[in-house]
Protein backbone atom coordinates (compact mmCIF):
# COMPACT_ATOMS: atom_id res chain seq x y z
CA UNK A 1 0.00 0.00 0.00
CA UNK A 2 1.20 3.37 -0.38
CA UNK A 3 0.57 6.62 0.88
CA UNK A 4 1.09 10.28 -0.12
CA UNK A 5 0.90 12.17 3.13
CA UNK A 6 2.53 9.02 5.32
CA UNK A 7 5.98 7.04 5.30
CA UNK A 8 5.69 3.23 6.85
CA UNK A 9 9.00 1.46 7.35
CA UNK A 10 8.50 -2.35 9.43
CA UNK A 11 11.80 -3.84 10.64
CA UNK A 12 11.75 -6.50 13.61
CA UNK A 13 7.90 -6.63 14.44
CA UNK A 14 8.19 -2.52 14.58
CA UNK A 15 6.15 -0.06 12.66
CA UNK A 16 6.84 3.10 12.40
CA UNK A 17 3.88 5.51 11.15
CA UNK A 18 5.62 8.96 9.84
CA UNK A 19 3.22 11.61 9.10
CA UNK A 20 5.11 13.17 6.38
CA UNK A 21 3.48 16.86 5.29
CA UNK A 22 6.28 18.53 6.68
CA UNK A 23 5.98 21.67 5.01
CA UNK A 24 2.34 21.79 6.39
CA UNK A 25 4.26 20.97 9.92
CA UNK A 26 2.11 17.35 9.24
CA UNK A 27 -0.73 18.76 9.68
CA UNK A 28 -4.01 16.65 9.31
CA UNK A 29 -6.07 16.96 6.54
CA UNK A 30 -8.68 15.16 5.62
CA UNK A 31 -6.51 12.63 2.85
CA UNK A 32 -4.09 12.31 5.91
CA UNK A 33 -6.62 11.29 8.51
CA UNK A 34 -8.04 9.07 6.05
CA UNK A 35 -4.46 7.29 4.74
CA UNK A 36 -4.04 7.56 9.42
CA UNK A 37 -6.92 5.24 9.34
CA UNK A 38 -6.18 3.15 6.36
CA UNK A 39 -2.71 2.28 7.64
CA UNK A 40 -3.74 1.77 10.95
CA UNK A 41 -6.51 -0.99 9.64
CA UNK A 42 -3.65 -2.69 7.64
CA UNK A 43 -1.43 -2.68 10.66
CA UNK A 44 -4.15 -4.69 12.69
CA UNK A 45 -3.81 -7.92 10.43
CA UNK A 46 -0.02 -7.36 9.65
CA UNK A 47 2.02 -10.26 11.16
CA UNK A 48 4.85 -8.21 10.65
CA UNK A 49 3.58 -5.69 12.62
CA UNK A 50 3.83 -6.10 16.88
CA UNK A 51 4.11 -2.35 17.62
CA UNK A 52 3.48 0.78 16.19
CA UNK A 53 5.36 4.23 16.60
CA UNK A 54 3.81 7.24 15.84
CA UNK A 55 5.82 10.35 14.57
CA UNK A 56 6.23 13.32 12.32
CA UNK A 57 8.81 14.11 9.40
CA UNK A 58 11.22 16.36 9.97
CA UNK A 59 12.46 17.95 13.21
CA UNK A 60 10.07 20.51 13.99
CA UNK A 61 6.90 19.34 14.38
CA UNK A 62 5.19 16.39 15.28
CA UNK A 63 1.70 17.06 14.31
CA UNK A 64 0.42 20.79 14.25
CA UNK A 65 -3.10 20.28 14.62
CA UNK A 66 -6.18 19.40 12.32
CA UNK A 67 -5.58 21.35 8.49
CA UNK A 68 -7.17 24.57 10.11
CA UNK A 69 -7.61 25.63 5.70
CA UNK A 70 -9.99 22.66 5.34
CA UNK A 71 -12.37 23.92 8.34
CA UNK A 72 -12.50 27.17 8.08
CA UNK A 73 -15.80 27.50 6.46
CA UNK A 74 -17.70 24.42 7.84
CA UNK A 75 -21.47 24.38 8.98
CA UNK A 76 -22.53 22.88 12.62
CA UNK A 77 -23.60 20.04 10.72
CA UNK A 78 -19.92 19.64 8.94
CA UNK A 79 -18.03 20.32 12.18
CA UNK A 80 -19.87 17.12 14.29
CA UNK A 81 -19.45 15.08 11.12
CA UNK A 82 -15.79 15.90 11.58
CA UNK A 83 -15.34 15.25 14.73
CA UNK A 84 -17.71 12.38 15.00
CA UNK A 85 -15.52 10.61 11.50
CA UNK A 86 -12.05 11.43 12.77
CA UNK A 87 -13.11 10.03 16.73
CA UNK A 88 -14.35 6.55 14.92
CA UNK A 89 -12.04 6.45 12.04
CA UNK A 90 -8.66 7.43 13.75
CA UNK A 91 -8.68 8.57 17.27
CA UNK A 92 -10.68 5.82 19.51
CA UNK A 93 -9.29 3.99 16.31
CA UNK A 94 -6.01 4.12 17.92
CA UNK A 95 -6.86 4.56 21.44
CA UNK A 96 -8.42 0.74 21.16
CA UNK A 97 -5.51 -0.54 18.87
CA UNK A 98 -5.35 -4.22 20.16
CA UNK A 99 -1.30 -3.84 19.11
CA UNK A 100 0.83 -1.32 21.33
CA UNK A 101 0.83 2.83 20.13
CA UNK A 102 3.83 4.65 21.22
CA UNK A 103 3.77 8.48 20.11
CA UNK A 104 7.30 9.77 19.58
CA UNK A 105 6.70 13.37 20.09
CA UNK A 106 9.36 15.42 17.69
CA UNK A 107 8.33 18.22 17.50
CA UNK A 108 5.14 20.92 18.19
CA UNK A 109 2.00 18.66 19.04
CA UNK A 110 -0.49 20.80 19.07
CA UNK A 111 -4.50 20.75 18.53
CA UNK A 112 -5.14 17.05 16.48
CA UNK A 113 -1.72 16.44 16.82
CA UNK A 114 -1.88 16.14 20.41
CA UNK A 115 -5.01 14.40 20.87
CA UNK A 116 -3.23 12.24 18.36
CA UNK A 117 -0.32 11.25 20.39
CA UNK A 118 -3.10 11.22 23.32
CA UNK A 119 -4.80 8.48 21.14
CA UNK A 120 -1.56 6.96 21.21
CA UNK A 121 -0.87 4.01 24.29
CA UNK A 122 1.50 6.83 25.84
CA UNK A 123 3.99 9.02 24.55
CA UNK A 124 8.06 9.95 24.59
CA UNK A 125 8.89 13.85 23.26
CA UNK A 126 11.88 15.08 22.51
CA UNK A 127 13.20 18.07 24.82
CA UNK A 128 12.77 20.71 21.83
CA UNK A 129 8.87 19.57 21.52
CA UNK A 130 5.68 21.74 22.38
CA UNK A 131 2.39 20.69 23.12
CA UNK A 132 -0.89 22.60 23.41
CA UNK A 133 -4.41 22.64 22.61
CA UNK A 134 -4.65 25.90 21.19
CA UNK A 135 -8.48 25.53 19.58
CA UNK A 136 -9.94 27.81 22.17
CA UNK A 137 -7.58 30.48 20.39
CA UNK A 138 -9.51 29.54 17.01
CA UNK A 139 -13.03 29.80 18.45
CA UNK A 140 -13.56 26.34 18.59
CA UNK A 141 -13.00 23.71 21.28
CA UNK A 142 -10.85 20.63 20.98
CA UNK A 143 -12.82 18.03 18.52
CA UNK A 144 -10.60 14.93 18.42
CA UNK A 145 -10.70 13.48 22.02
CA UNK A 146 -8.56 16.07 23.31
CA UNK A 147 -11.28 17.46 26.17
CA UNK A 148 -11.74 14.39 27.53
CA UNK A 149 -8.58 12.28 27.30
CA UNK A 150 -6.62 15.55 28.40
CA UNK A 151 -7.90 15.23 31.85
CA UNK A 152 -7.59 11.91 32.13
CA UNK A 153 -3.98 12.02 31.71
CA UNK A 154 -2.87 15.51 33.16
CA UNK A 155 -6.19 16.52 35.86
CA UNK A 156 -8.63 18.31 35.59
CA UNK A 157 -7.20 21.89 36.88
CA UNK A 158 -4.53 21.45 34.41
CA UNK A 159 -6.67 20.69 31.53
CA UNK A 160 -8.76 23.43 31.87
CA UNK A 161 -6.26 26.07 32.55
CA UNK A 162 -4.25 24.34 28.99
CA UNK A 163 -7.57 24.60 26.83
CA UNK A 164 -8.85 27.67 28.18
CA UNK A 165 -5.52 29.57 27.58
CA UNK A 166 -4.72 27.93 24.25
CA UNK A 167 -1.28 28.19 25.05
CA UNK A 168 1.92 25.76 24.97
CA UNK A 169 3.58 23.63 27.42
CA UNK A 170 7.47 22.58 26.87
CA UNK A 171 8.25 18.85 27.04
CA UNK A 172 9.75 19.10 30.59
CA UNK A 173 6.96 20.39 31.71
CA UNK A 174 4.79 17.70 29.83
CA UNK A 175 6.38 15.20 31.66
CA UNK A 176 5.80 16.80 35.33
CA UNK A 177 2.39 16.87 33.84
CA UNK A 178 2.48 12.95 33.33
CA UNK A 179 1.62 14.01 29.89
CA UNK A 180 4.42 12.40 28.26
CA UNK A 181 6.18 9.33 30.10
CA UNK A 182 9.86 10.45 29.03
CA UNK A 183 12.09 13.29 27.28
CA UNK A 184 14.57 13.11 24.96
CA UNK A 185 16.99 14.79 23.10
CA UNK A 186 15.82 14.85 19.57
CA UNK A 187 18.73 12.59 18.18
CA UNK A 188 17.85 10.03 20.71
CA UNK A 189 14.13 9.99 20.43
CA UNK A 190 12.88 6.90 18.06
CA UNK A 191 16.25 4.71 19.29
CA UNK A 192 14.93 5.28 23.30
CA UNK A 193 11.29 4.63 21.91
CA UNK A 194 12.64 1.88 20.28
CA UNK A 195 14.28 0.42 23.02
CA UNK A 196 11.00 0.66 25.57
CA UNK A 197 9.18 -0.95 22.49
CA UNK A 198 11.84 -4.04 22.90
CA UNK A 199 11.41 -4.37 26.38
CA UNK A 200 7.80 -4.68 25.82
CA UNK A 201 7.88 -7.45 22.76
CA UNK A 202 9.73 -9.47 25.07
CA UNK A 203 6.05 -10.13 27.26
CA UNK A 204 3.45 -11.64 25.58
CA UNK A 205 1.26 -10.16 22.70
CA UNK A 206 -1.92 -11.34 23.81
CA UNK A 207 -1.57 -10.54 27.60
CA UNK A 208 -0.40 -7.20 26.09
CA UNK A 209 -3.58 -6.61 23.63
CA UNK A 210 -5.59 -7.88 26.79
CA UNK A 211 -4.06 -5.38 29.38
CA UNK A 212 -4.67 -2.52 26.31
CA UNK A 213 -8.24 -3.71 26.34
CA UNK A 214 -8.97 -3.57 30.19
CA UNK A 215 -6.93 -0.57 30.78
CA UNK A 216 -9.39 1.01 28.38
CA UNK A 217 -12.50 -0.25 30.07
CA UNK A 218 -11.62 1.96 33.24
CA UNK A 219 -11.96 5.35 30.93
CA UNK A 220 -15.28 3.63 29.37
CA UNK A 221 -18.67 4.70 31.40
CA UNK A 222 -20.09 1.94 29.45
CA UNK A 223 -18.13 -0.70 31.41
CA UNK A 224 -17.03 -1.70 34.76
CA UNK A 225 -13.04 -1.88 34.71
CA UNK A 226 -12.85 -4.53 37.62
CA UNK A 227 -15.36 -6.89 36.00
CA UNK A 228 -13.59 -6.49 33.00
CA UNK A 229 -10.78 -7.05 34.71
CA UNK A 230 -11.94 -10.45 36.54
CA UNK A 231 -13.36 -11.32 33.02
CA UNK A 232 -9.86 -10.85 31.15
CA UNK A 233 -7.73 -12.13 33.51
CA UNK A 234 -9.76 -15.25 33.40
CA UNK A 235 -9.57 -15.28 30.05
CA UNK A 236 -5.69 -15.43 29.96
CA UNK A 237 -5.31 -18.79 31.31
CA UNK A 238 -6.12 -20.47 28.40
CA UNK A 239 -3.98 -19.12 26.04
CA UNK A 240 -1.07 -20.80 25.15
CA UNK A 241 1.09 -17.83 25.75
CA UNK A 242 -0.01 -18.12 29.59
CA UNK A 243 1.27 -21.84 29.59
CA UNK A 244 4.57 -20.98 27.99
CA UNK A 245 4.79 -17.72 30.18
CA UNK A 246 4.35 -19.70 33.32
CA UNK A 247 6.32 -23.08 32.37
CA UNK A 248 9.58 -21.11 31.08
CA UNK A 249 9.69 -19.18 34.55
CA UNK A 250 9.25 -22.92 36.58
CA UNK A 251 11.97 -24.18 34.14
CA UNK A 252 14.59 -21.00 34.44
CA UNK A 253 14.40 -20.14 31.08
CA UNK A 254 12.85 -17.15 28.50
CA UNK A 255 10.04 -17.52 27.59
CA UNK A 256 9.03 -18.22 23.98
CA UNK A 257 5.13 -16.92 23.11
CA UNK A 258 3.46 -18.13 20.56
CA UNK A 259 1.07 -15.12 20.56
CA UNK A 260 -1.90 -16.68 20.90
N1 LIG B 1 -3.26 23.76 9.65
C1 LIG B 1 -2.90 24.15 8.41
N2 LIG B 1 -1.66 24.60 8.12
C2 LIG B 1 -0.77 24.66 9.12
C3 LIG B 1 -1.09 24.27 10.44
C4 LIG B 1 -2.40 23.79 10.68
N3 LIG B 1 -2.77 23.37 11.88
N4 LIG B 1 0.00 24.45 11.21
C5 LIG B 1 0.97 24.94 10.41
N5 LIG B 1 0.51 25.06 9.14
C6 LIG B 1 1.22 25.56 7.97
C7 LIG B 1 1.34 27.07 7.95
O1 LIG B 1 0.16 27.64 7.43
C8 LIG B 1 2.53 27.24 7.03
O2 LIG B 1 2.10 27.06 5.70
P1 LIG B 1 2.59 28.09 4.53
O3 LIG B 1 4.09 27.98 4.55
O4 LIG B 1 1.96 27.54 3.29
O5 LIG B 1 2.11 29.43 4.95
C9 LIG B 1 3.41 26.06 7.38
O6 LIG B 1 2.57 25.09 8.00
C10 LIG B 1 4.53 26.40 8.36
O7 LIG B 1 3.94 26.97 9.51
P2 LIG B 1 4.36 28.42 10.10
O8 LIG B 1 3.19 28.96 10.84
O9 LIG B 1 4.94 29.27 9.01
O10 LIG B 1 5.53 27.99 11.10
P3 LIG B 1 5.98 28.77 12.41
O11 LIG B 1 7.26 28.12 12.84
O12 LIG B 1 5.99 30.24 12.18
O13 LIG B 1 4.84 28.47 13.51
C11 LIG B 1 3.26 27.06 14.70
C12 LIG B 1 4.63 27.16 13.96
C13 LIG B 1 3.03 25.61 15.02
C14 LIG B 1 3.34 27.89 16.00
C15 LIG B 1 2.17 27.63 13.78
O14 LIG B 1 2.25 26.99 12.52
C16 LIG B 1 0.77 27.41 14.30
O15 LIG B 1 0.34 28.10 15.21
N6 LIG B 1 0.01 26.45 13.72
C17 LIG B 1 -1.35 26.21 14.04
C18 LIG B 1 -1.45 25.45 15.33
C19 LIG B 1 -2.90 25.22 15.71
O16 LIG B 1 -3.63 26.15 16.02
N7 LIG B 1 -3.28 23.96 15.70
C20 LIG B 1 -4.60 23.57 16.10
C21 LIG B 1 -5.50 23.41 14.95
S1 LIG B 1 -7.10 22.91 15.48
Amino acid sequence: MSYSNLTLTTENDITTVVVDRPKKLNALNRKTLSEIHEAFVCLKDDEDTKLVILTGSGQKAFVAGADISEFADYSVAEGQDLSGTGHARVFDYIAHFPKPVIAAINGFALGGGLELAMAAHFRIASENAKLGLPETSLGVIPGYGGTQRLPQLVGKGRAMEMIMTAGMISAENALDYGLVNHVVTLDELLEYTEKIARKILNNSTVAVATAIETINAHFDKTKNGYETEIENFGKSFGTEDFKEGTTAFLEKRKPHFPGK
